[in-house]
């Protein structure tokens, strides 16, 4: 039963730069798989784009993004989860956090724009942690890049090998359809249309079918023919180990508003994509056919209704069966907890759930237990790894500004960073509180989040550090120097573990040689 289970899911994250179709490929999958039934049901993260911080909209947003968070659907026997990821870049620490929580990555790619400042920010995180990614170049029916060019391109600046697998035929005005070089099979459209109709489309088996020069044109029938030789000659046969383990990127074109290509991309993600995989703890790998439940929340969000408090955490289940109403352990708290409502998602659809598998997200109640991180077993006292702080970009002093509220400003501050709003650090045995952001508009979303939800007002004073970095040495006394030489750029992140801030990357590499012993760490987990 568990093994069955364990193989049909997949869970995955959509990502991009903003604007390069992402929200509309996610609505398209929706669609295949019939957890939508029209266009429009799957909301474009405007507000969370917009130049300005519109409060509301930023609360609108994260009403939003609940239901949106986790989208399940069934496709062709296999239940496949995609996780939400917020495009803007002022929350790409949320999105670095989703991607711990995945076993595989669809990367959106523009294919006017290329490779775009966030494409190659995810990227590095993909790569950082070997996720396997599949790249959906989108907007073919743009007057794009070239798509060898596109290839080239990718490899280049996301540092990924990669390997079509499907291939386009024409672009732009041009663009008439996609072969598939997996499947071998080619499919046609015939003129743009909104919603691709089943008799719009003409399947051929063969490249060599003379079918192909009717529909399309001779020409462009022996440009594709010549096109797709090139392919199979220049790149080596698609290897499934090299894509798993993040080395290869297979490529797919289409055009996502259009349902151009997207078919192609889905029946090969359940192919080739991973089903849910073994992870890390503290203490051991824990594989998913394990009897015994695991899982670990990645993600919080608060309750926006003010008279229910409560909060949801995300949890992702990494082994056994996780059933409702049964005392699991809190391993953080050493505490044990039963879920009376854990929740499903289904498109923007939420239910209870009796039980659920790994590879399966489930929504837990929350009235203040949870951090971002923590894990859940049966008993056993582990800590699922591999869920770092990225060092923020921003710095910030924090101060309360209601001396009458203080007792509110602190549960505000630790409850908004548990739920991974921004990073805390101290510094001078805790006197002085520094938030850290990847994005301006962070500070504004603690603001006003402190006010309405706790009742607290708080000061920001800028502090000019760029970075933080975690920083250890074998050697104590070397460490403990440092630490003393550098009292006022020094401080602790959360769990109390020393960090460094600087200013930029040439006063880590000062130090770096003034103090050889000390390693600097680029996030809170090495
Ligand atoms: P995002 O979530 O990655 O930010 O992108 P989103 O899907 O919202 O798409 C961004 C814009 O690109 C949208 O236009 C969308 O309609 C358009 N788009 C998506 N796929 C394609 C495609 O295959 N071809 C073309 N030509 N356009 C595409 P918009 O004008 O910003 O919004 P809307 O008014 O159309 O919703």
């Amino acid at each position: 039963m568990l093994e069955k289970e364990i193989a049909k899911r997949r869970i995955f994250g959509i990502i991009s730069h903003p604007d390069a179709g992402k929200t509309t490929l996610t609505e398209k999958l929706l669609l295949f798989g019939g957890a939508i039934q029209k266009a429009g049901a799957v909301k474009s993260n405007k507000a969370d784009r917009a130049a300005t911080s519109d409060f509301m909209e930023i609360e609108k947003q994260r009403g939003i993004s609940v239901a949106t968070s986790v989208m399940g659907f069934e496709y062709k026997g296999c239940k496949i989860n995609i996780l939400d990821t917020p495009g803007h870049k002022d929350f790409a620490e949320d999105t670095y956090r989703t991607l711990t929580a995945v076993d595989s990555v669809i990367l959106v790619v523009d294919c006017v724009k290329g490779v775009e400042e966030q494409t190659r920010k995810l990227m590095k995180v993909c790569r950082m942690r070997h996720i396997p990614v599949i790249i959906f170049i989108n907007k073919m029916d743009r007057e794009g890049k070239v798509p060898f060019d596109l290839l080239e391109e990718l490899e280049k600046e996301l540092n990924i090998s990669t390997r079509p697998l499907s291939w386009p035929i024409g672009i732009g005005s041009t663009f008439k359809g996609v072969y598939q070089l997996y499947q071998k099979k080619l499919k046609l459209f015939s003129g743009l249309i909104k919603k691709q109709r089943a008799e719009d489309v003409v399947q051929l088996d063969n490249l060599e079918d003379p079918e192909l020069d009717k529909q399309i044109g001779e020409k462009p029938a022996q440009t594709l023919r010549e096109e797709v030789e090139l392919v199979e000659g220049v790149y080596e046969p698609f290897d499934l180990s090299l894509y798993r383990a993040g080395y290869l990127a297979p490529v797919f074109f289409g055009s996502a508003i259009n349902n151009f290509g997207v078919e192609e991309l889905l029946d090969t993600f359940i192919e080739i994509a991973p089903p849910p995989q073994a992870r890390e703890t503290n203490v051991r790998t824990i594989s998913p056919n394990e009897n015994k439940f695991t899982g670990f929340i990645f993600k919080i969000h608060a309750n926006l209704d003010p008279n229910h408090r409560d909060r949801i955490a995300f949890c992702r289940i990494c082994s056994g069966k996780f059933e409702r109403n049964k005392f699991y352990t809190h391993t953080r708290l050493g505490k044990k907890l039963k879920f009376a409502s854990p929740t499903s998602f289904m498109a923007d659809a939420k239910s209870l759930v009796e039980e659920a598998w790994p590879g399966d997200v489930v929504g837990l109640y929350d009235a203040g237990n949870f951090k971002i991180g923590d894990t859940l077993t049966e008993g056993e006292d582990l800590k699922f790894m591999g869920i770092p702080s990225f060092s923020p970009e921003i710095f910030r002093e924090v101060e309360n500004a209601d001396p009458m509220k203080s007792k509110q400003f602190e549960k505000g501050i630790s409850q908004l960073v548990d739920e991974g709003v921004a990073q805390l650090f101290y510094q001078n045995q805790k006197s002085r509180k520094f938030v850290g952001t990847v994005g301006e508009l962070q500070f504004e979303v603690i603001k006003f989040r402190m006010l309405h939800e706790y009742g607290a007002s708080c000061n920001f004073r800028s502090i000019g550090f760029q970075k933080a970095s975690w920083v250890s040495s074998d050697n104590d006394q070397s460490l403990q120097q440092f630490l003393r030489s550098n009292a006022s750029r020094v401080g602790a992140d959360k769990e109390g573990k020393p960090v460094y801030f600087s200013h930029s990357q040439w006063d880590i590499d000062t130090e770096k040689r003034n103090f050889p012993d000390v390693v600097f760490h680029e996030t809170s987990e090495w």
